[in-house]
């Protein structure tokens, strides 16, 4: 996969069909059995790699008896980076007003956001996120797209996963995987226009279809 810098990559995927399984191979955490993975042109999860590729598990990663502000700051400690760009993270993903309040007290929509700010802690040229809009609500999702799309005007590279298929239109670039194998890497248009549907919901499900009549 090759995703231009300042591009928002969508992996969609049904739930199970190894949506985190690739993120934790592009991030270096995973066990990989057959080939390799080389990620801005060094090996995934090599050292030159820590800073310039910012990772959003699935759960969120924060501590819930730190405030938000201790949680960016520990993070921020850990990469080598300084409170101001702590506090920077903190208010990209909106939670300047609740930086003193300890993670255990947000609502969730707020938590997943304060794992946020930690992985985009120091601009990250890659950002990978995994299912970040999962739970949220739509005024949430939207804001966090906006997030997203900024981020990426700002330089970085996004890859972004979701098993919910009306987020899809909102990437440039998308990649439908199943089963553990790519059925689709092309914008959503061309998506759409593949399948003959403007709903990516059902062009998906086709593509499953004509990918099962005739298998690649
Ligand atoms: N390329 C693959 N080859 C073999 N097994 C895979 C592959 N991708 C995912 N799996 C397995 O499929 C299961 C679900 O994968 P996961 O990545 O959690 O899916 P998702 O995040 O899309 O819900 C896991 O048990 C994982 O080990
Ligand atoms: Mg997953």
């Amino acid at each position: 996969m090759h995703d231009p810098a300042g591009s928002v990559t969508g992996l969609l995927g049904p739930s199970g069909s190894g949506k985190t399984t690739l993120m934790r191979a592009v991030v270096g955490v995973q066990v990989v059995k057959s080939g390799s993975i080389s990620v801005l042109g060094e090996p995934a999860g090599s050292a030159p790699l820590r800073r310039k590729v910012g990772y959003l598990t699935q759960a969120p990663s924060v501590y819930a008896d730190l405030t938000v502000r201790e949680n960016a700051r520990y993070f921020a400690a850990l990469y080598g980076y300084d409170a101001a760009t702590a506090e920077r993270a903190i208010a990209d993903v909106g939670l300047a007003k609740a930086a003193r309040q300890l993670v255990a007290t947000l609502s969730g929509g707020q938590r997943s956001r304060a794992s946020l700010a930690c992985a985009i802690m120091g601009e990250p040229e890659l950002l990978v996120l995994d299912e970040p809009t999962v739970g949220q609500d739509p005024v949430l999702r939207d804001e966090l797209w906006k997030q997203f799309h900024d981020l990426a005007g700002r330089g970085a590279t996004i890859l972004v996963s979701s098993h919910v298929m009306d987020e899809a239109g909102r990437c440039e670039r998308l990649l439908l995987i199943r089963e553990g194998a790519l059925i689709a890497d092309d914008t959503p248009a061309a998506v759409r226009e593949r399948a003959g549907t403007d709903d990516l919901d059902e062009a998906f499900l086709r593509l499953i279809k004509a990918q099962e009549v005739a298998p690649a």
